[in-house]
Order: structure tokens, then sequence, then C-alpha cells
């Protein structure tokens, strides 16, 4: 059994007697559908090709910003329901614009979890009915080896490769070794950086979702006026903490507002302060995760990605990109559309399962929780999206 599908109820193969088919396989060229609904997104995509060697045929979502941007935050049950009513029109959508029939597709993959339980549900079980009724194969996915996954689908780079997932939800650094086997270097032990920018857009009464508007808010701003926090930077090791800078962040806050109000020139610098703090941690953490890889895989160069919605962030962009051209390594930022929440990296984990032999029954259960490293200690913290993994 491969680590990656550990206790994942319902695993049909993979056992090394398919091992004559498998090999056949991995050079064949397969056309999968990906279903994503692990949080505010509902989305649908479909790629094709072989292992390492797919394209993009189509990319849909549908996002609830508007749905929650009242609340400053995803709504659990108003998510499943929008999933709910929205996955069967995404799917269709995204097969019309890959001008791909149900019936030409080898495998239907969907997202099993982690993340809010009644929107992965929605979408797993949309896919499992989607199987009965075709007799498709399914894939069971895990969201974040979607993630980790995007630079296959995008340029092709082989294992292993270090990564970064940043978002709403997760903070962690991975080593990619394998389709099934992801080591972690490090992470949050408490909050995502994507949360914390939420948070704090929320408090300055910049909208939901909060990174891009903070980010637009930071613009011009005197990021060295509030003294801000760079947590966990002296102990060793890449794992990370944004609370302690939240909490800071809204001191300072609290310091600029009077009469309820707060100048547009005191924000924009709240913003910058903020915004640099989390700069100066993911790279400190970075540098140090790159030295661990390089170390344990015997590599001099190498690749390093990022993924997530945070990474759409242009100063964490331009770190990490400068950080990898001092260090040596290729650094590769899948384009926003596929670096946020989306259906065809699900597709793609899935081509790369699927040639591997993976298929799961219709006992496969969601679940909310999923580490993608096994072996590694669970992480204390946890987010929009529940424990991190
Ligand atoms: O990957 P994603 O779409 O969903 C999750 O899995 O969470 O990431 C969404 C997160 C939100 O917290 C959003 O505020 C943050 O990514 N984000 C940003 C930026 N764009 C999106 N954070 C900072 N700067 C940005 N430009
Ligand atoms: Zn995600």
């Amino acid at each position: 059994m491969p680590d990656f599908a550990g206790g994942l109820q319902g695993e049909m193969s993979g056992d090394s007697g398919l091992g004559e088919m498998m090999r056949g396989d991995m050079a064949k060229s397969f056309t999968v559908l990906g279903i994503e609904s692990s949080c505010d997104d509902t989305a649908a995509g479909l790629v094709r090709g072989g292992v390492g060697a797919a394209v993009l045929l189509s990319n849909c979502v549908s996002s609830q910003y508007e749905l929650h941007g009242d609340f400053g935050g995803v709504v659990p049950e108003l998510a499943a329901r929008a999933h709910v009513e929205k996955l069967d029109l995404i799917t269709q959508e995204a097969l019309d614009t890959a001008c791909v029939g149900l019936a030409d597709i080898d495998a239907i993959a969907a997202t099993a979890g982690p993340g809010l339980i009644g929107g992965v549900l929605s979408g797993l079980t949309f896919a499992k009915g989607l199987a009965l009724a075709t007799g498709k194969p399914l894939v069971a996915i895990n969201h974040l080896a979607g993630h980790a996954l995007t630079p296959r689908l995008t340029d092709g780079i082989s294992y292993p490769y270090l990564m970064l997932l940043v978002s709403g939800g997760h903070c962690q650094f991975l080593i990619v070794h394998a389709h099934d086997r992801f080591e972690r270097l490090g992470g949050t032990i408490d909050d995502a950086p994507g949360e914390a920018f939420d948070k704090i857009a929320r408090l300055l009464s910049l909208g939901y979702p909060g990174g891009p508007a903070l980010e637009r808010a930071a613009k011009g701003g005197d990021a060295a006026r509030f003294a801000l926090p760079r947590p966990l930077l002296d102990r060793e090791g890449c794992d990370m903490s944004f609370s302690g800078l939240k909490t800071a962040a809204r001191r300072a806050r609290d310091g600029i507002v009077e009469d309820n109000r707060i100048k547009v020139s005191d924000r924009r610098d709240l913003c910058a302060s903020f915004q640099a703090a989390i700069v100066d941690v993911l790279i400190e953490k970075s540098r140090r995760a790159i030295d661990l890889f390089q170390h344990k895989t015997g590599a001099s160069g190498g690749a390093f990605a990022v993924a997530g919605g945070v990474a759409a962030n242009a100063a964490i962009g331009a770190g990490l990109r400068a950080l990898c051209d001092d260090a040596g390594l290729q650094f590769l930022a899948p384009p926003l559309s596929l670096c946020t929440d989306n259906g065809a990296m699900i597709a793609y984990a899935g081509l790369e399962m699927f040639a591997h032999g993976t298929q799961h029954d219709l006992r496969v259960s969601a679940r909310p929780r999923w580490p993608l490293d096994q072996t590694a200690a669970a992480m204390l913290g946890s987010g929009k999206k529940g424990a991190k993994a």
C-alpha cells in the first residue's frame, strides 16, 4: 500500500501484483476529471496525458467569496450547501470547456480531505455518484497532494523537489519524493499566514478575502514603522508561528484608532509592517528548509515550488525568488489559477495515482484531517480548514 493512502478505506489496488500493469500504464495517456470542494471554492478541471507530462484541458471555479464576505471568514454550513448547488454545473462547464464527454474520461478524482467536512462530503459523494452512473474508476485525493503535485503539471519537474504550501488553511515545507511520498520538514504550529492576513484585514475593514486587500493597502507604506515580532526565528528548524504576530498587529491597530477611525496613512504603514513580518519569517524559514532539503537529498541545486493562495503575494514571491537565485535553486510559482484551490490539481494528482494503479471503491470516506506525511508528528495548529496536516 502506498504511504500516502495510509488508512484510506476503500483502496482497491496499488499492490505489487499489479507491477506489470502499472509499468505499462505509466507510459499511457489518461484523461482525468478532478473535483474540489474542501473549502470555499467549488471547482472542476480536466487534464490529459501521462505521468509528469500532462496538459490542462479545463479549470473551472465557482468561488464563494461573496457568500462569506459579510462574515469575514468561511461559514462551513453555507459553504457545503453552495457546493451542493454548484458541483453539477461546474463539472458540466469543465467538460464543455475541455470538449470532453463523460465517456472519454478514464478516471474521476475527487478531494477526500483534509478540509471542511461538509464541503468534502459534498464533492466526494457527487464524484461517487458520477463513478457509479458511468462505471468510471474513482480516485480519492488528498487536497494537499493536489497542491504539492501542481509543479509536475505546470512544469513537468522531476522528483524530489522542495515545496512550500502556504494558504488560508495550511503552511508547511515538504520534500515531494514521489506522488505518494511526502516528507514534512516543518510547518506552522498555530495559524496559517492566509488566516492571519484575513484576520488583520478584517480588523482594518479591508474586506474578504483579506490577503489581496491587505497587499493593496500596504502599497507605499512604511514597513519599519511598527516593530512587529518575527516569531520562532530564534528557534532552530523550519516550524513557524503566526498567532503572536496577529495579536501584536491587533495591538498596533488599537493604538492608531481615534474616534473609531483609522487614518489611511496609518493603515498603510500597519499593513506594510505586517506584510514585511510575514515575508521575513517565510524567507528565513525557507532558507533553512532549502538547507535541509539539500542535506537530505544530496542535491546541490534542485527546485523550490510554492502553492496556495498566499503565494500570490508579490512581496513573498519576490523574496522567495531572490532566495532561490542566491541558493542556485529553480524557483517555480504556478499561475494563480493553479495556486489557489482548483479542480485541475486534483485531476492531475488523480492521474499520477491512477497511472500507478490506485483507485477506490464507494466505501472510501471523507476525512477532515489527513496529514500528507503520515510519519511526522501531528502539528498543533488549527485553522479554518481544521488541524494542520
Ligand atoms: O489556497 P487558497 O485559495 O485557499 C485555501 O486553501 O486556504 O488560499 C486563500 C488564502 C486566503 O487566506 C487569502 O487571503 C490568501 O490566500 N491570499 C493572499 C493573497 N491572495 C490570497 N494572502 C496574501 N497576499 C495575497 N495577494
Ligand atoms: Zn488549498
